[in-house]
């Protein structure tokens, strides 16, 4: 079997007294897409939160259970210190870049990472020609303040800063919002080249649950705080109530 790089236990997670992950159990293995689909309040940005160790008040605080990274709980690991170590990293809904930065500036500061190494130079070359090549239209719009971009090229962008971060594991809460249909399948087809050739695990939240799984090899279903499905894509878009519940029929 290929090796689980994500392994989530009984997790529990509130915010003050109210339980909104009530003990959820999954695994996704090392270099796979995985999408976690669900309607909204489902908390999946509240797991998404928790899997990237985000704190109170935007996240919510871990009451129970494990998640386990590369075979070691991560539940004392601060966030910087999961991209710090090249573990895992979140690319937030509604993107968050810094509109003031030019394109460069902004994936330059998500490279701090590595700036005490000696080929800080050629390392931040590399990762910005990866993120030239799979978005070309950044490239075109590398000294434009990131503002001024579409929110299409502003997704890319928020994708390409957590590239540059080196880390193996990227999560991206929705990053479909808000993008016309083209748009949105490009995004998708520009995560699957990422992922089969930099062998990037890919953890995508999506509420368009037809995209999510078919792009994605395993997928979990979560309703209200827990995971009501679980399997291949495949064997997902065919169950007949997910269909019913999700794909519209
Ligand atoms: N910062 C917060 N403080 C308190 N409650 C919160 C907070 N963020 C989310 N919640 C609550 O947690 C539950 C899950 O929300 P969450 O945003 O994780 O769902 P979601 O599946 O991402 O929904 P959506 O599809 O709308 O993005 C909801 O009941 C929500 O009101
Ligand atoms: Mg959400």
């Amino acid at each position: 079997m290929e090796e689980a790089v994500l392994e989530v236990k009984d997790l529990r997670a509130r915010y003050g007294n109210i339980e909104v992950l009530h003990g959820v159990s999954f695994f996704i293995k090392r270099g796979e897409i995985a999408a976690l689909i669900g309607s909204n309040g489902a908390s999946k940005t509240s797991l998404l939160y928790s899997l990237a160790r985000l704190v109170p008040p935007i996240a919510p605080v871990v009451s129970g259970g494990d998640i386990i990274y590369n075979n070691e709980s991560i539940l004392k690991t601060e966030p910087h210190m999961l991209i710090q170590k090249k573990m895992m990293v979140l690319v937030p809904e509604g993107r968050h870049i810094f509109g003031n930065l030019s394109v460069e500036e902004n994936l330059r500061i998500a490279t701090y990472s590595y700036r005490k190494d000696v080929n800080y130079a050629a390392i931040i070359a590399e990762k910005k020609e990866l993120v030239f090549s799979l978005f070309p239209r950044l490239f075109e719009r590398r000294k434009q303040r990131s503002e001024l971009l579409s929110g299409g090229e502003q997704q890319m962008l928020a994708v390409g800063r957590a590239l540059m971060t080196g880390c193996e594991t990227i999560l991206l809460d929705e990053p479909s919002m808000g993008l016309a249909p083209k748009l949105m399948f490009e995004m998708f087809k520009a995560l699957q080249k990422l992922n089969s050739m930099q062998h990037i695990t890919i953890i995508v939240v999506e509420q368009n649950a037809k995209v999510a799984l078919d792009f994605s090899g395993r997928a979990y279903v979560l309703k209200t705080g827990e995971i009501i499905a679980a399997g291949s894509s495949a064997e997902l878009s065919s169950n007949s109530d997910i269909r019913k519940a999700y794909l519209g029929g």
